[in-house]
């Protein structure tokens, strides 16, 4: 709900748990009065009162001093604000001091629709207020989205400019949260490849705490996410305030405390390499950022964000429906197959009861291993004499669909497209590029570029009964620059280079909406809100060792839906850690997503392959929980042996529990592990026990 109250100028806006209210002070100023548990409209003259009209009194008095007391809504550069800006605009005379005043507001149902950029697709209300730059002419559109029915808030910001002159943008973040400092931890997921989203909580101290991507996607590293936690929140209590982005480019989340009291949290496009030139008229948008407020802990905060992603980002016509549960030969044979190889998978994955077959890298061009062949997407007959078509009728005699690999964003210099078309990577001239992975990534800024691969990917999905794609990223951008961008715009290379790869997933998405598209990168290095609004699941990470995925998984749930995550399992030893699981655990783990496997069936025991069946039965019962349940994380693996989560069904009639006993110990002492979730009153049974007890049991005293 949003709300004007025009006495005070005052704007009210609620969800589920949480107000956020502002107000437009004597002198022109948005201030932020309250984000948090719910308030009653009536406190309003009360906040403005002790809040802002004291700031706004000293800033009146002393003219500039202050604004740095202030909890803005958009920080400002040049003016007395001594914290870092959120939108910087360098006009022809070189100044870039601005100024942001009050003009206009206005009140819609329904979210933004972000012609270009994923964002929260339905429902909400949204406000979006105008401030103009008293030092230039520009505006800009504060957007606020809120559901009554959740916890999550959506914000974006829109500069226009409303002058004669060209200006440039030289940052533009998608929102700035100004909380009065209650001595916050801010909560990160760092990573690396196979390490991905470990948490990490630390203070944040005076001064800025910078979390960053500059590799023109989301990256590893560090996740496009921050929380601020007050000092006693943990799992199941305390407050806190998470954001993160409907974006997968280049970010950067900055949290700064400074000596006047106020912590600011704000982000968006990484502002290092960023500048864009906006002539008279034009307007840029700034990717969605969703702020949530969670009153009870990191697990509230999980299952808010989690109930958004699937009801708002997720494509709906995919976001609570079976996922495909897929067996892929990338483990089983990299790049060494032919027909007989993938057959042999093929008529043993049959019996295993999964539904689909995923043709992993390596069926194209010349392609024998990772130095040569992408961007030549044509069917490699050497290996696969008979051509795709083979494949699938092979897959459709064995009552399976089948999957295909792409990886469309990148060339080989090895490769006939490269030899064709050489500055279709991104390159600058004299200056040797880095090749990752033995590849260059080819300019997604350009339309010639992306027409190309968009016609041959159709060309392949049209010609051949495919049913799921894997859309693979196996390296980040280097050599920043497009000869396509005249100098002055190059520093908008990063930025539409990401929208080139919304563009392509936009066109192919509409063009095939039958099939179903998961996302990929190196594993989970593109893992974000942006790229689940086209592709429903990603490929968490290429570490499938059933002790270390727990950890991953653990992560990500912290901001992710499980049917986000795509889950595999794989043979042991484990072919990135070398460490061997029981399969039965690695399937209890794979299970707490969309589940599959991830290597070659004939070399299972006839006793694997039986429980390999039963997993997947076993999953088919429970994977309404999966997509549509609650998460409860309930031991961590990061502080304790024991790894354990459960979901819940909405109407609180069923649940599922998955725990992993991370360490041997020996004569272990019993431990009994209190469930979560539960409807107290109502009396559970225990199926793989058969035994019965009652909610309140249940989470007071637990199994052992
Ligand atoms: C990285 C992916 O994460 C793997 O699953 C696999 O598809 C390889 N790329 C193929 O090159």
């Amino acid at each position: 709900m949003i709300e004007y109250i025009q006495s005070e100028r005052a704007f009210y806006l609620s969800g589920q748990n949480y107000s956020y209210v502002m107000y437009v002070d004597a002198l022109g100023n948005l201030q932020n009065l309250h984000y948090g548990a719910k308030i009653e409209k009536a406190d309003i003259p009360y906040l403005i009162e002790e809040i802002g009209e004291p700031v706004t009194r000293e800033l009146h008095d002393l003219n500039f001093f202050s604004r740095e007391r202030m909890r803005c809504e958009c920080g400002a550069y040049g003016r007395g604000d001594y914290r870092e800006s959120t939108v910087i605009l360098k006009r022809s005379d070189g100044g870039a001091i601005s100024e942001f005043r009050y003009v206009r507001h206005i009140l819609q149902d329904g979210a933004p629709n972000i012609k270009g950029l994923p964002h929260a697709r339905s429902g909400g209300q949204t406000l979006a207020v105008t401030l103009c730059d008293a030092c230039s002419d520009t505006e800009l559109d504060l957007h606020y989205t809120v559901w009554d029915d959740s916890d999550v808030l959506a914000r974006n910001i829109v500069v226009r400019n409303t002058g004669k002159e060209t200006l440039t943008v030289k940052k533009a973040f998608s929102f700035c949260l100004d909380l009065p400092n209650r001595n916050y931890k801010i909560l990160q997921l760092h990573g690396a490849w196979t390490r991905e989203r470990t948490p990490e909580i630390t203070d944040i101290g005076h001064g800025v705490v910078r979390l960053q991507s500059m590799r023109g996607a989301s990256g590893f590293e560090v996740h496009p996410f921050a929380a601020l936690l007050e000092r006693d929140c943990t799992e199941t209590q305390g407050a806190c305030y998470g954001a993160q982005f409907v974006y997968s480019g280049s970010f950067a989340l900055t949290a700064e405390t400074n000596s006047y009291g106020n912590t600011r949290l704000q982000g968006g496009i990484n502002d290092t390499q960023f500048s864009w030139e906006l002539c008279a008229g034009e307007s840029f948008t700034a990717p969605q950022a969703l702020l949530c407020y969670s009153p009870q802990g990191l697990g509230a905060l999980s299952r808010a964000y989690a109930d958004f992603i699937r009801e708002h980002i997720v494509n709906p016509a995919y976001a609570y429906k079976h996922r495909p549960i897929v067996i892929n030969n990338w483990e089983a044979t990299y790049f060494d197959f032919d027909n007989e190889k993938l057959f042999a998978i093929i008529d043993e994955a049959a019996h295993l009861d999964v539904d689909t077959f995923v043709l992993d890298d390596g069926w194209f061009g010349k392609r024998n291993d990772a130095s040569s062949g992408l961007g030549d997407w044509f069917v490699n007959e050497q290996k696969l004499s008979g051509g795709l078509k083979a494949v699938v009728e092979r897959c459709k005699q064995n009552g399976l669909r089948f999957g295909l690999w792409f990886e469309p964003e990148m060339v080989s210099p090895d490769s006939d497209l490269y030899r064709a078309h050489p500055d279709w990577a991104i390159h600058k001239k004299g200056i040797e590029p880095i090749v990752g992975r033995k590849q260059l990534v080819l300019d997604f800024t350009r339309k010639d570029v992306m027409d190309y691969i968009f016609e041959i990917m159709r060309k392949i999905l049209s010609e051949n009964d495919i049913s799921y794609v894997k859309w693979d990223m196996n390296r980040f951008i280097t050599e920043c620059t497009s000869e396509s961008l005249p100098p002055h715009r190059q520093g908008e290379f990063v930025h539409r280079y990401i929208l080139g790869v919304y563009d392509l997933a936009e066109r192919l998405t509409n063009e095939f909406p039958q099939i179903f598209f998961e996302g990929c990168a190196s594993g989970g290095g593109r893992f974000d809100a942006g790229m689940l609004y086209y592709f429903p699941q990603l490929w968490t990470s290429d570490n499938t060792d059933g002790y270390e995925r727990a950890r991953i998984q653990w992560g990500t749930s912290l901001i992710y839906p499980l049917s986000a995550m795509s889950c595999h399992v794989s043979a042991c030893p484990n072919h990135q850690t070398g460490r061997t699981t029981p399969l039965r655990t690695r399937g209890a783990i794979a299970s707490l997503g969309a589940t599959g496997y991830e290597l070659n069936p004939a070399l299972l025991s006839a006793e694997e392959k039986d429980l390999c069946r039963s997993q997947i039965a076993e999953y088919k019962n429970i994977e309404d929980l999966i997509l549509c349940g609650d998460l409860y994380r309930l031991s961590s693996p990061f502080e304790s042996d024991y790894f354990c989560e459960m979901v819940v069904s909405k109407d609180k009639n069923r649940a599922y529990v998955v725990g992993e006993q991370l360490r041997a110990l020996p004569n272990s002492p019993v431990e009994y592990l209190r469930l979560h979730g539960l409807d107290e009153s109502k009396t559970y049974r225990i199926a793989e026990y058969n035994k019965t007890a009652s909610g309140k049991t249940l989470v007071s005293i637990g199994v052992a």
